[in-house]
């Protein structure tokens, strides 16, 4: 008797503790699942109705500003050094500086990107959110075929905050013991990038910005010749579907049919999508963001030194739509055509 209590109490102490732990984990049930592909393959998506309301709190579109008729001069008569939004009236011009204020610097005001000539260019925040202006342009008129209608406007990364929330820099990794231990190759390190896994811990730098191929089955048996494909770039793989996966607060069967991940013609629609968002997310690195490094200062850069640079989650922040696909554009077209 007494033995079975000796034995049974530990047990009952960590069934209790191992709930507890869960219950840290995963808000509690019951979650909804809903079916997202043919019968039987288990393609469903589990959302819990608790985080997704938390998610909508957090993933509010503000109140677009009232618009006025177009009225004034050009932009580009009435100012001295207007490089990109030369095309506005002055109407125009003036409720685009009141929006980009209160989407990234509502605390700090116009001050965050001017001094007390509006027209100079000496402070680095100003050349920067020119570069986004130009950014954001393309974004909504070239690349459709991920954002859609929807668009993206600078409240879609920013949200309030000069530097977005969701933002990657090269990741140096811990230090490595030197002599004969092996490098770890990026394992075996729980990291956040890849939903705190030891999957190789920054996948960005060689899938978001470097033009590699996310594959891993390959059609020979080792990795040479024509075929690339070895057994870290399958982990990079798949420390970025963790990425993908968490950034957009959605299981793999959002986008594949998991009985064969590589197939497209039993994937979903969104994992076309997906492709192009990652092409995206390549321009606006290459094309943007690392070329700003000398504008920056140096404590802004990362420990690599290079700028912070976007990934899924910079724009979609848990969310399979940013802002659950608010239509905000359509309230700034100023931020579409390329001019
Ligand atoms: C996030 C950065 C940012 C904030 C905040 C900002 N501006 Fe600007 N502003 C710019 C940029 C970039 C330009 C240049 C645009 C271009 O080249 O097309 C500019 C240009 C201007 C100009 C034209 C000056 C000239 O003569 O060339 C005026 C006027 C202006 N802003 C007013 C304001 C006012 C007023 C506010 C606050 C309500 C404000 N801005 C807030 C980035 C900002
Ligand atoms: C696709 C996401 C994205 C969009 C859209 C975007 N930005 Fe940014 N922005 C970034 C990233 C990433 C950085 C780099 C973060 C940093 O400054 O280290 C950045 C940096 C900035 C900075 C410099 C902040 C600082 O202090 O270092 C300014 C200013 C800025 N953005 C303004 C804008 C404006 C204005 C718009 C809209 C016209 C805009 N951004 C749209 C992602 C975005
Ligand atoms: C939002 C859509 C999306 C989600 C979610 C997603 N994937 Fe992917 N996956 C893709 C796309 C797109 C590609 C192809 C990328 C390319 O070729 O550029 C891909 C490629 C792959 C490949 C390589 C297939 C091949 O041909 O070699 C594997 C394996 C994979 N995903 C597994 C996963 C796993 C496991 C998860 C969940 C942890 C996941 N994916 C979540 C969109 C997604
Ligand atoms: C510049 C901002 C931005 C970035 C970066 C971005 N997305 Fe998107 N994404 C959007 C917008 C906006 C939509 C909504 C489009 C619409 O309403 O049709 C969207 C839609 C999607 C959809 C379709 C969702 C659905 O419910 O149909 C998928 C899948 C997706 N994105 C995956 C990704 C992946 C994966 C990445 C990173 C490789 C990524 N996105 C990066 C802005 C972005």
């Amino acid at each position: 008797m007494n033995g079975n209590r000796k034995t049974l109490l530990p047990v009952l102490g960590s069934i209790v503790g191992l709930s507890l732990l869960v219950a840290g984990c995963e808000d509690y049930p019951p979650v909804d699942a809903e079916q997202q592909g043919f019968r039987g393959v288990a393609m469903e998506h589990v959302t819990n109705p608790r985080t997704v309301a938390r998610l909508k709190a957090r993933n509010q579109m503000p109140e677009p500003l009232e618009r006025f008729e177009a009225e004034g001069d050009l932009a580009s008569e009435v100012y001295e050094n207007v490089q990109v939004l030369g095309d506005l009236r002055e109407t125009e011009f003036l409720r685009l500086m009141t929006a980009i204020t209160e989407w990234v610097s509502p605390e700090q005001g116009c001050t965050y990107c001017h001094t007390d000539n509006l027209a100079d260019d000496n402070i680095y925040t100003k050349v920067v959110a020119r570069r986004m202006l130009q950014m954001t342009k393309t974004i909504n008129s070239k690349w459709d075929n991920h954002v859609g209608e929807t668009g993206v406007t600078c409240y879609t990364c920013h949200r309030g905050h000069p530097v977005p929330e969701e933002v990657w820099h090269r990741d140096p990794g811990p230090k490595q013991a030197r002599g004969m231990t092996a490098s770890s190759a990026g394992q075996n390190i729980a990291a956040d990038a890849v939903g705190v896994t030891s999957l190789p811990y920054d996948p960005f730098y060689t899938l978001l910005q470097q033009d590699n191929a996310i594959r891993v089955a390959s059609n020979a048996a080792l990795p040479r010749g024509d075929n690339p494909v070895d057994i870290k770039d399958t982990e990079e793989t798949y420390g970025l579907m963790m990425h993908m996966s968490g950034s957009l607060g959605v299981n793999c069967t959002f986008c594949h049919n998991s009985r064969n991940f590589s197939a497209w013609d039993e994937s979903r629609p969104q994992r076309t999508t997906a492709w192009h968002g990652i092409r995206l997310a390549r321009e606006l690195n290459n094309t943007y963001l690392e070329p700003l490094k000398p504008v920056f200062p140096e404590d802004r850069l990362g420990p690599l030194g290079d700028p912070s640079k976007v990934n899924c989650a910079t724009c979609h922040q848990g969310v399979h739509k940013p802002l659950f696909g608010a239509q905000m554009l359509k309230d700034y077209p100023e931020l579409n055509a390329v001019k």
